[in-house]
């Protein structure tokens, strides 16, 4: 179940230059993302889509490759790569949900080793924390939400109850089922905790350097951190494009039969994906659940922002179809672990609804937000995968009845002024979600839960954001393809072909 739910707690972050020789200049890229399967695919096609731009083809027929022959071929693109080439990356990991740091950070040092990038900075965490009185000192680590912080690193996992810690969790992300040490190459580079550069210090560096867009497939800790630490840099982040959360979705997970009367729904359609917890929470999804007042910073920014909700996702789930396009298509080393990867999380699905409640969540939103880019980044938010349309939404952070102190909500419980300076009877003064199984949110006379925190919800007035949301993702131009959608073509094209 790990997959399905899908909160990425890693924030990788990747910065992804993309050279347009001679033409305009190169698009920056930030990713903060989890390494969870979803997200491996989505780092694997963006770091391909670069390769892509710079117009070198790595072509192969052998049907299986030895991990020596892909270094060498590595060496190959790097010759190739032209010298006037801008292609700096850097990548920072905080974890605060799907999996634990340093496992988090060795994967992806892995990754990056597999794919010849050793020269990618990887940062995590940080010592620092947040006084009472909401002053947020440098280095801040990323592992907790940021109303639980304290201090120091010290802090409590409210939100990260909800995601199962051993198998179906955190146990087989952080291992990735065992399929990492089974098949990725390792590398010279490893998780050090003392030596690691932290987030705030890569996403500082990163930024100063230049506009950039940002890309969240995690929860949104280290960015909102970030940006409450950073006002004067808010200027060179171009746009945000985020997974996560849901606005008018419909989940299709758990729908029964119609003419099935001893079936039991779960979580049809609900807006979110909690499969833990959406007998209290149907409303939210893992990645802005993760940190509900981390995601209101973020999304109340000001910076221009692209939604690629569950409302999207939902549209393109794993097919069997594209499952099989992908089992055929092995020619790659890095095919080969994704596939892998991808099978063992079908194989380890809670039953057999695989192919339709699995979905293609980071690697889509990448694909959307490429798309956009590459066609100008226009107002409508035209791409060739994803129908978008201008919607106001807010982040929920508490519940009503605001104002109300019942020791749930440490912004303010306990303090003559609220952290923060934030309004008293405000939207961030209610109740908050305590747990994955707080007995607040329970609706009596439902089996579905009332309490919304985490909610990416459709709002009109002030404190809405008008924000371009992914409502659903297009099929296929050519009619006559099993992979009935657009995506799933070019994905199989850029990410395993090449
Ligand atoms: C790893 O480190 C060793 C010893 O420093 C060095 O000889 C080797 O070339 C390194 N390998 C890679 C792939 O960088
Ligand atoms: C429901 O309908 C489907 C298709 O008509 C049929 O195959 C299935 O056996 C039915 N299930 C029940 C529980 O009646
Ligand atoms: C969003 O808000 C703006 C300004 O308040 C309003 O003009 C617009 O109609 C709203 N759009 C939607 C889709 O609700
Ligand atoms: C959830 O809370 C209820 C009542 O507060 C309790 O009876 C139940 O055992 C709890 N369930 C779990 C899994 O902790």
């Amino acid at each position: 179940m790990g997959w399905f739910a899908v909160a990425r707690t890693l924030p990788l972050l990747l910065l992804v230059a993309q050279l347009a020789t001679g033409g305009p200049p190169p698009h920056r890229i930030l990713v903060d993302t989890d390494i969870d399967t979803d997200d491996l695919f989505a780092i694997l096609y963006l770091l391909k889509h670069d390769r892509a731009e710079f117009d070198v083809k790595v072509t192969t027929t052998a049907r299986f490759l030895v991990f020596s022959d892909i270094r060498s071929v590595r060496e190959d693109v790097n010759n190739v790569v032209p010298v006037n080439c801008v292609f700096s990356q850097a990548i920072t990991i905080s974890a605060n949900s799907w999996t634990d740091a340093g496992h988090a950070v060795n994967q992806l040092y892995d990754l990056l080793y597999m794919m010849g990038r050793d020269d990618i900075a990887v940062g995590v965490g940080g010592e620092g924390g947040i006084s009472n009185d909401g002053r947020i000192y440098p280095h801040v680590g990323g592992y907790f939400p940021i109303i639980d912080q304290g201090m120091s690193t010290i802090g409590e996992c409210r939100y990260r109850q909800s995601i199962p810690q051993g198998s179906g969790g955190r146990l087989d992300i952080n291992a990735n089922y065992g399929v990492r040490r089974e098949i990725l190459p390792q590398g010279n580079r490893s998780y050090s905790p003392i030596q690691q550069p932290t987030t705030q210090q890569v996403m500082i560096d990163t930024i100063s350097a230049g506009p950039t867009n940002v890309f969240l497939v995690g929860t949104h800790t280290n960015f909102a951190l970030f940006l409450m630490s950073n006002p004067h840099l808010k200027k060179n982040v171009k746009h945000i494009y985020i997974m996560g959360g849901g606005v008018r979705s419909q989940n299709p997970t758990g729908c029964c039969p119609k003419n099935d009367t001893s079936c039991v729904p779960r979580q049809c359609g609900d807006h979110g994906n909690m499969f833990t917890t959406y007998t209290k929470n149907p409303y939210a999804e893992f990645n802005i659940y993760g940190d509900p007042f981390g995601a209101y910073q973020v999304f109340h920014s000001g910076i221009p922002i692209t939604l690629v909700p569950l409302d999207a996702t939902n549209t393109i789930p794993i097919t069997e179809s594209f499952f099989k396009a992908f089992e055929e298509q092995q020619s790659t080393y890095e095919a080969q672990y994704s596939f892998q990867s991808l099978k063992i999380a079908r194989d380890t699905w809670f039953d057999d609804q695989f192919y339709t409640s699995y979905f293609m969540w980071d690697s889509f939103m990448s694909g959307v937000a490429l798309s956009i880019m590459r066609n100008g980044q226009k107002p409508n938010g035209d791409n060739d995968f994803a129908e978008m349309e201008v919607m106001n939404i807010t982040v929920v952070t508490s519940n009503e009845p605001y104002g109300v102190h019942d020791g749930s909500n440490p912004f303010f419980d306990g303090h003559a002024s609220p952290k923060f300076d934030l309004l008293k009877g405000g939207v961030h003064s209610g109740h908050v979600q305590t747990g994955f199984n707080d007995s607040f949110c329970v609706l009596k006379g439902s089996t579905k839960g009332k309490c919304q925190d985490g909610y990416t919800k459709e709002v009109q007035g002030p404190d809405s954001v008008a924000v371009l949301v992914a409502v659903k993702a297009k099929p296929n131009r050519n009619v006559k393809s099993p992979l009935d959608r657009e995506f799933f073509y070019h994905f199989l094209e850029i990410a395993v072909e090449m």
